[in-house]
């Protein structure tokens, strides 16, 4: 790896020569989004605004153990292929979103009582899917979501039935598994809550550098970490803690990855500009606490407009106005966390 300390010697050359030293901030961002298939379907304007606004698209539920195997036996592929396919038709590169997760989970994973049935089983649907975009779906969150939501009591793994049935070792046979059917793919962590001033995330972010040690040490190939970055609009971020676990990432030699942006603003007053102005803030706060330390490999917004999104379902406001959690209103108008957006994609944010 190009290492820290190579960087350091070469701005402090360039310091001692006299001249500014290069602005870590000026790389460009590729930005993207998750695609939902219904939205994806049946609205043409949404496709209009994958091809406009993404270098990336992340089939949002497709890749999803329910959506590829209702079915024990068989896998299916429909959502997903449609979405790989509009992907490369188009030039977007693409992330695959999950090959191990504890929920969306189709009923017969539940019924898995042994260990080596759940090796079984989790092995050949790494392979099977791996391999089916061998070389097209360039970066894995191969494990999502698998730090205890507070590992400051108890942990730190999250209960699943992975967890449940191969102990800590399910991430490992995960990434290994992963590597050896397309070892050119980039291996992702992904997981969420790791940006709050609160002991629960500064635990997290504790925890996700263990793993990722943890899985270097044994030789097993992790490429980056994925914080899916789902912020609420009530917290504040805690930007030296961000700083922090990026220069951690750093020294192990990994990338960051935004992988699931989007403002939950359940509790913000109904006012509309208003709500808009906050998420725009919120976001440039984040991604400027974290593009301060360690630029970003790439920032995924879970969706591109209001019109559909997790968020409304999920977290329902109580005066039962829309969400307005991503860069495009209901209408497909931009609003002002595009703005914000589109400067990393420039390499001005
Ligand atoms: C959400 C999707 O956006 C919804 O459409 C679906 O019904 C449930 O899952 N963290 C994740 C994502 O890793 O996969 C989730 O996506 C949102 C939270």
């Amino acid at each position: 790896m190009p290492t820290r300390r190579a960087a350091l010697r070469a701005g402090a050359a360039v310091l001692a020569a006299g001249a500014a030293p290069a602005r870590a901030a000026s790389r460009p961002v590729a930005l993207g989004s998750a695609a939902e298939i219904g939205a994806f379907r049946s609205d043409p304007r949404y496709r209009e605004a994958l091809k406009r606004y993404c270098d990336i698209v992340v089939p949002m539920n497709d890749l999803k153990w329910d959506a590829l195997r209702h079915e024990r036996a068989g896998f299916d592929f429909a959502g997903a292929d449609e979405i790989v396919a509009f992907a490369e038709a188009n030039g977007k590169a693409l992330r695959g979103h999950t090959l191990l997760w504890g929920e969306a989970l189709p009923p017969w994973v539940g019924e898995m009582t042994t260990r080596a049935e759940a090796e079984r089983e989790l092995t050949r649907h790494i392979e099977v899917v791996v391999d089916r975009y061998k070389g097209r779906i360039a970066t894995w969150d191969v494990v999502n979501e698998v730090i205890k939501y507070d590992p400051t009591s108890g942990g730190p793994w999250r209960d699943t039935v992975w967890q449940r049935l191969l102990g800590p070792e399910h991430v490992e046979i995960a990434f290994r598994t992963a590597a050896r059917t397309d070892p050119k793919a980039r291996l992702v962590l992904n997981d969420f809550h790791f940006e709050e001033r609160d002991p629960g995330a500064a635990a997290r972010r504790a925890v996700a550098l263990d793993i990722c040690r943890r899985l270097r040490d044994k030789g097993i190939p992790i490429h980056g970490l994925g914080m899916q970055a789902h912020l609420y609009a009530e917290r504040t971020i805690d930007t030296e803690g961000l700083q922090r676990f990026m220069r951690d990432l750093d020294g192990l030699g990994l990338d960051v990855e935004i992988t699931e942006l989007d403002v939950i603003d359940w509790k913000m007053p109904a006012d509309a500009a208003l709500r808009d102005k906050h998420a725009a803030a919120l976001v440039a706060s984040f991604l400027g606490a974290v593009a301060s330390a360690k630029r970003p490999k790439a920032i995924v917004t879970w969706g591109l407009t209001d019109r559909y999104s997790w968020v409304g379902e999920t977290f329902p406001r109580k005066d039962g106005a829309r969400a307005r959690p991503l860069p495009l209103d209901a209408d497909y108008r931009p609003k002002p966390m595009l703005a914000v957006l589109e400067r990393y994609r420039r390499g001005t944010g």
